[in-house]
C-alpha cells in the first residue's frame, strides 16, 4: 500500500496533509525516514511512525464519500453502480453504508466496517441530525419552511418530528435538517406540503460535514478528530 494511503486509512490525516507531514520529515519506516507519499509500505510489517508514535492500521475503516447521482447505496446490485463501486477494491473491503440515499441524492455517505457505531448513527431512537440541501420545483414559501419546522403527515402513522428549514441561496432551494431516516422522508415531507423536490444532497450527518473539496465520486478516509466527533456524539445521543 501507498504510504499516504496508509497513513490517511490509520486516521493521521487526509492525504495532502500527510503528505506535507512526510515532506517536513515526521514520518519513518522501520526507521528511515521516509521521503514521498508514493512509497510502497507493508502494513503487516513495517514499523512506521509519524512524530515518534507507532502507526497501525486500525481495525475498523471509515470513509466519506461525496455520493454521485446514479449510484445506489448498497454493498451490490445486479443493476447499477453501487457505493462501493466508488472506492478501490481494496479500500472497499468489508465496507457498507451507513444507511440509504436514494438513488439520485448525492453528498455525504459514509462508508465503513463499525458496525457498532453504524448502528447508534442509525438508531431511530437516537436522532441523528441530518442536513441536506434541497432544489425544489417551486418556491418555497415560509408557510412551507414553517409546516416543515413544526412536522408534517407524511402518510405515516405519526407526524415527522419537529424540523430545522431555512431558506436557500435561491427562492426554490431550503436547507433541511431531519432527525429521522424514513424511507424517502425529504421527498415525502416536500410533496406534503405542496412543494416536490427536484434535487437532494446530503450536507451532513451528526457532526460530520461533506467535505466539499470532494468532487462527486471522490472520497477519503475520515480524519481522527472527525471520527472522534461522531463517536462521541453518537454516544451522548444514546445517554
Ligand atoms: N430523504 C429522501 O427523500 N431521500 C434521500 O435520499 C434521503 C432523505
Amino acid at each position: 500500500m501507498r504510504l499516504d494511503k496508509f497513513l490517511s486509512n490509520a486516521g493521521v490525516g487526509s492525504r495532502s496533509q500527510v503528505k506535507i507531514l512526510i515532506k517536513k520529515g515526521q514520518v519513518s519506516v522501520n526507521d528511515i525516514k521516509a521521503k514521498s507519499g508514493d512509497d510502497v509500505v507493508d502494513e503487516n510489517k513495517d514499523v512506521i511512525l509519524c512524530q515518534g508514535k507507532r502507526i497501525s492500521l486500525v481495525k475498523y475503516r471509515y470513509f466519506m464519500l461525496n455520493k454521485p447521482a446514479g449510484v445506489v447505496s448498497a454493498t451490490e446490485d445486479n443493476l447499477d453502480k453501487t457505493v462501493l463501486d466508488c472506492l478501490s477494491k481494496e479500500d472497499a473491503r468489508d465496507l457498507f453504508p451507513v444507511g440509504r440515499l436514494d438513488k439520485d441524492t448525492t453528498g455525504l455517505m459514509l462508508l465503513t466496517n463499525d458496525g457498532e457505531l453504524s448502528h447508534n448513527l442509525l438508531s431511530p431512537r437516537k436522532h441523528v441530525d441530518k442536513t441536506y440541501y434541497v432544489t425544489c420545483e417551486y418556491e418555497v414559501t415560509e408557510e412551507q419552511l414553517d409546516l416543515l419546522r413544526k412536522g408534517v403527515d407524511i402518510g405515516d402513522d405519526k407526524i415527522t418530528l419537529p424540523a430545522l428549514a431555512r431558506a436557500g441561496a435561491q427562492t426554490n432551494e431550503l436547507y433541511l435538517t431531519i432527525r429521522e431516516g424514513r424511507f424517502h422522508q425529504v421527498k415525502r415531507m416536500l410533496q406534503a406540503v405542496g412543494n416536490k423536490v427536484t434535487a437532494l444532497k446530503r450536507l451532513s450527518m451528526g457532526s460530520l460535514k461533506l467535505d466539499e473539496s470532494l468532487n462527486p465520486g471522490e472520497y477519503r478516509a475520515l480524519t481522527a478528530e472527525e471520527l472522534r466527533d461522531l463517536k462521541a456524539g453518537s454516544i451522548k445521543m444514546q445517554a
